[in-house]
């Protein structure tokens, strides 16, 4: 059976890239990819290969072949701890395929409609906040926005609730222990996971959780006793029952709220402070972008606003060259299986490395520059460009985060004068399960254009 090339399978060599994955996770990435090129294999202990494509015909057979052929959820239950027994992600078959039709509604079409202006109205809420001459740490404002948009949006609360405000707290205090570098790691090592009292880590963890449990409780009670139902994620689950009209339970709804929060909170998050950092280190990205909205004029609209081509292409571009997750959810496979002419064993894992596919030359020449025009000269296929992964377990939320990003950044770029305190290469950082710029990036808000 033809394999892969890929390292020796010692139990020590598997620790070091243990490690290394997760302390310095694009350099792992490169060196291998150095070594092995677009399609390489991993050892694991007492199971068939982990396998790493950055190949775009590999990961279109990988996401052409049909879903029952892969567990995909099962992978996932390390994050039960996060997410909960009942979210999608951790979910395989008939559930998960239940689950993504009944959501899929609010992320597309009219829902996705009637969030444009409520995206905006909350980015001139948070940046309100903002002093002329001052430094301001960039991601404690994107968080902001991010955990606002989740809050009203697929939460359906209302700002003015007292819940509101509680949560916000909690969930700010909740997500910042899990991505630091050091403390993401309960993410990967569960013996780090024991409750030393309410200052440990995971001890505050539990706690914090516990406190979110009870606070969504009681809004899903609320909203099961209110009528009309909006058009909110809460509402949509609240209104859905299965075919023997039974409706979900209190704790399927909680985990599913918890999953979107986790999936798309410091995700968008992340990619708004790259998408600042960039259009600020290369001033005629940002000129091109302002020229653009200027030439929409003073009453254009939102729905104006997420068509245009160079701020299409410029978050395209901030999405490619340090994509938020390195990797799509691992695919395991049920039965033997041939991706190109490698013959694969039952179990072998699938991991598509979306941060090498983007960093290939041969499709980005000169992967390392910024460079938004690459995104209006020519069209890549989904094997190619795919920040959001794809098959089955495509992104949800793909349309509403890059509305959410277009909006954001249009909104501030037409508001504020910001510049950067020096012009550094910003290096990439693990930040929990993703890749983010550094923690203490900071900007100059330099003035104020719209009073
Ligand atoms: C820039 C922002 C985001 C990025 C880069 C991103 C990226 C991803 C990726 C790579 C996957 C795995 C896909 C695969 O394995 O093929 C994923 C899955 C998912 N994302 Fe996102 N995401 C973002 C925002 C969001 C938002 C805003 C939401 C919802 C509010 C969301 C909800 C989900 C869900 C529910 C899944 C699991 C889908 C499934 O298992 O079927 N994401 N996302």
């Amino acid at each position: 059976m033809r394999q892969p090339p890929g390292p020796p399978n010692s139990r020590w060599l598997r620790k070091l890239r243990l490690f290394k994955f997760i302390f310095q996770p694009l350099e792992y990435f490169n060196e291998n990819y150095q070594r092995y090129g677009d399609i390489y294999q991993l050892g694991r202990q007492n199971s068939p290969p982990f396998v790493v494509l950055s190949n775009p015909q590999a990961i279109k057979e990988v996401f052409t072949t049909p879903s029952e052929q892969f567990e995909i959820g099962k992978n996932n239950t390390d994050l039960k701890f996060l997410v909960g027994e009942n979210s999608l992600i951790i979910q395989d078959g008939e559930f998960h395929q239940r689950q993504r039709k009944l959501l899929m509604p609010v992320f597309h079409g009219e829902c996705l409609q009637s969030y444009g202006e409520q995206i905006i109205e909350i980015t001139k809420q948070v940046t309100n906040q903002w002093q002329t001459g001052k430094l301001i740490r960039v991601r404690t404002y994107m968080q902001e926005i991010t955990l606002r948009v989740i809050l009203q949006i697929v939460f359906g609360l209302n700002s003015q609730q007292s819940r509101y405000e509680q949560l916000r707290q909690l969930l700010c205090a909740w997500l910042e222990i899990i991505s630091s570098p050091l403390s993401s790691s309960l993410i990967f090592f569960e013996f780090l996971r024991q409750d030393w009292g309410a200052s440990s880590p995971w001890g505050r963890f539990v706690r914090l959780r516990k406190q979110i449990k009870e606070l969504l409780y009681e809004e899903i009670k609320a909203r099961r006793e209110q009528q009309p139902i909006g058009n909110d994620i809460l509402s949509l689950l609240l209104a859905t029952t299965d075919e023997s009209g039974k409706p979900m339970t209190d704790e399927e709804i909680h985990d599913e709220l918890i999953t979107m929060l986790m999936a798309g909170h410091e995700t968008t998050a992340s990619a708004l402070v790259w998408a600042l950092y960039w259009v600020h280190y290369l001033p005629q990205v940002k000129e091109k972008i302002l020229h653009e909205l200027n030439e929409l004029g003073e009453e254009r609209t939102w729905h104006q606003i997420v068509q245009l081509p160079y701020l299409n292409a410029t978050i395209a571009e901030t999405l490619r060259i340090y994509p938020i997750t390195t990797g799509t959810f691992t695919r395991r496979s049920k039965a033997p299986l041939q991706v190109l002419d490698y013959q694969f064993p039952a179990g072998t894992a699938f991991g598509i490395s979306i941060y090498l596919t983007h960093w290939r030359e041969d499709l980005y020449p000169q992967p390392e520059l910024f460079r938004p025009e690459r995104f209006l000269e020519r069209q890549y296929s989904p094997y190619e460009y795919l920040p959001f992964g794809g098959g089955n377990r495509r992104c949800l939320g793909s349309a509403l985060a890059q509305m959410e990003i277009k909006l954001v950044i249009a909104s501030i770029l037409s508001d504020w004068q910001l510049a950067l305190t020096n012009h550094l290469l910003l290096k990439p950082v693990r930040r929990g399960l993703t890749i983010a710029a550094p923690n203490n990036f900071k900007i100059k808000v330099c003035d104020r254009f719209n009073n």
